[in-house]
């Protein structure tokens, strides 16, 4: 068949918030594993859509590393997001690290979609997707097109819808 465009995407987001479940959940089931462990430094990771290739750097969260992300910002076409919406206390951290994404010169100026994914809503304390965009104040990003989907990336809930909106922003 023709060969399927491929796409750069940066995964970020703060430790524990399920970045690794969400990309090993986008893998055909073959190419699962089961026991997922905090990333160190990032991970190179592929997936596949309808039409695109998925090329995933699957960033560590952890203070000690965040560091690294913006070595990749310029090669990233698009970002995916995670947010632990269990975790109200991060969540002003979690902001913070999304700002200074938001804020950076290989970022700021470019028309780079985002997805974002409230993750963990199978939790009793997680809070809204609506609630996760207000508190990290989404509505001001007026230069990128972005999407926010609550998921349970454990179940697998959630991600095709995010996945669908990033393909087609990318067509
Ligand atoms: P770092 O690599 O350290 O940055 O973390 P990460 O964002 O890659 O998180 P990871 O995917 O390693 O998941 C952290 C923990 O959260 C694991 O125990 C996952 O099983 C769990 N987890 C991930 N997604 C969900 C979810 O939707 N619901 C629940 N209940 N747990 C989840
Ligand atoms: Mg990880």
């Amino acid at each position: 068949g023709l060969k399927k465009k491929e796409v750069h995407v940066l995964c970020l987001g703060l430790d524990n918030s399920g970045k690794t479940t969400i990309i090993n959940k986008l893998k055909p089931s073959n190419a699962q594993t089961q026991d997922i462990v905090p990333t160190i430094g990032f991970s190179i990771e592929k997936f596949k859509t309808s039409s695109l290739s998925f090329t995933v750097f699957d960033m560590s969260g952890q203070g000690r590393y965040r560091n690294l992300w913006e070595h990749y910002y310029k090669e990233g076409q698009a970002i995916i997001f995670v947010i632990d919406s269990s975790d109200k206390l991060r969540m002003v951290v979690a902001k913070e690290e999304l700002d200074t994404l938001l804020n950076h010169p290989d970022i700021k100026h470019r028309r780079l979609p985002i997805l974002f994914f409230a993750n963990k809503m199978d939790l009793r304390d997680a809070i809204s997707s609506v609630k996760v965009s207000q508190l990290l104040s989404l509505e001001n990003i007026k230069d990128k097109p972005w999407h926010i989907c609550a998921s349970d990336a454990l179940k697998g809930e959630g991600l095709q819808e995010g996945v669908d909106w990033l393909q087609d922003q990318i067509q």
